[in-house]
């Protein structure tokens, strides 16, 4: 463990119109070589001066991020992209004029000018202009690009809220700019815009759907096995509660009888059970601890809640997540892909019953 000797100031601000004087306290320490978590519309990032290699270093240190998982940079403004980067292709102007600010973030060419630190030694650097004022607010202020991971402790769920970036490094970081809960939940889409296709390493908040729409269906692929490289945070284990988590797919019906037919078996061999469930699906269980994650068909708000129920079974201390699987389509593949992460890749197909 680390020694707590920080002490984290927590600025609260207002999400669409934050105090000026609040947005040029956390930038000054930026500026001045610190850690600053702050909210975006995703999730909360933790900022560094994207340009200080000794800032960003102090990133890996206080979240046990492997040095060998690039960091993304966040700009305020296109016009900032272009400045990072050896001149931006065709394909990821396009995207910027299309998504930013928003989710998407972009994998280019980089300048010379960024750390190596920020790249893990890429020849690439990841760029992304978030939409939320207060983000915005303080890139702006700081005057820099601010490198900025998920403010959680690596291996843990990204955090939607400022209580959730405590929780993990309170005492480790300078300050803390809360806004309340985050709108999307899940992180970015990160695409790699350097070959003759649009590549998606991450599934994120930007669907597969709406990168087709801008460059046609043939320009947009996902990564294979062999780009994951190329993408290096896909390798490490992301997303994970403590508990051994299993994801069961399959037609709603069949997914509920396997789960509780799953929970039986996991209670009586003495293990504290907890199951994720939505509000269609709720009234069916009993077990330690079951929570929803939203109604089924409300993509958006199973987003939302992900992160925040995976961190509440920590709370509960179960040892087995028993979670019902989603559709992929739209921001079904971005939840599958954080269920899947969690789980460690222990998916079930559930099997209809003949009749
Ligand atoms: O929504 C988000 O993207 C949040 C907020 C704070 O902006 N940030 C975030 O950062 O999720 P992080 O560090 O947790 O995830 C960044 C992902 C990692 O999977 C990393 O490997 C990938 O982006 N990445 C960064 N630079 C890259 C590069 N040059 N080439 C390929 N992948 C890269
Ligand atoms: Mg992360």
């Amino acid at each position: 463990m680390h020694e707590n000797t920080t002490v984290t100031k927590i600025i609260r601000v207002d999400r669409n119109m934050p105090a000026p004087a609040a947005i040029r306290e956390a930038a000054s320490i930026i500026q001045s070589g610190g850690l600053v978590a702050f909210p975006t519309e995703t999730v909360y990032g933790l900022g560094a001066n994207g340009l200080h290699s000794p800032a960003v270093r102090k990133i890996f240190e206080v979240k046990g991020r492997p040095q060998d998982n690039p960091l993304i940079l966040h700009v305020s403004s296109p016009q900032q992209a272009a400045e990072l980067s050896e001149g931006l292709c065709d394909m990821a102007i396009t995207l910027i004029d299309k998504f930013w600010p928003g989710p998407l973030t972009v994998v280019v060419k980089k300048h010379p000018s960024i750390p190596d630190e920020v790249t893990a030694g890429h020849p690439t650097v990841a760029l992304r202009m978030p939409d939320c004022p207060v983000a915005l607010a303080l890139i702006s202020a700081s005057g820099v690009p601010v490198a900025a991971p998920s403010a959680n402790t690596s291996g843990r769920p990204s955090p939607v809220t400022a209580q959730q970036v405590l929780d993990d490094l309170g005492g480790r970081i300078e300050c803390v700019l809360d806004a309340g809960p985050t709108g999307i939940g899940v992180e970015s889409t990160v695409v790699d815009t350097t070959g003759e296709v649009c590549v998606i390493l991450r599934p994120g908040g930007v669907t597969r759907e709406q990168l087709e729409q801008v460059l046609g269906s043939e320009r947009v692929r996902h990564a294979m096995e062999g780009d994951r490289q190329a993408s290096p945070g896909m390798k490490h284990t992301h997303y994970a509660p403590r508990a051994e988590m299993w994801v069961v797919e399959g037609d709603t019906g069949a997914v509920v009888q396997e789960i509780i037919r799953l929970t039986e078996e996991r209670r009586r061999g003495g293990h504290r059970v907890g199951i994720l469930a939505t509000d269609e699906t709720l009234q069916h269980y009993t077990a330690d601890v079951v929570l929803s994650l939203g109604d089924r068909n409300d993509l958006s708000q199973i987003a939302r809640n992900l992160y925040t129920c995976l961190r509440q079974f920590d709370l509960h201390k179960v040892n087995v997540i028993l979670a019902e699987g989603f559709t992929r389509e739209g921001l079904g593949e971005a939840i599958c892909d954080r269920l899947y992460r969690a789980s460690g890749g222990r998916v079930l197909q559930a099997e209809e019953e003949l009749s």
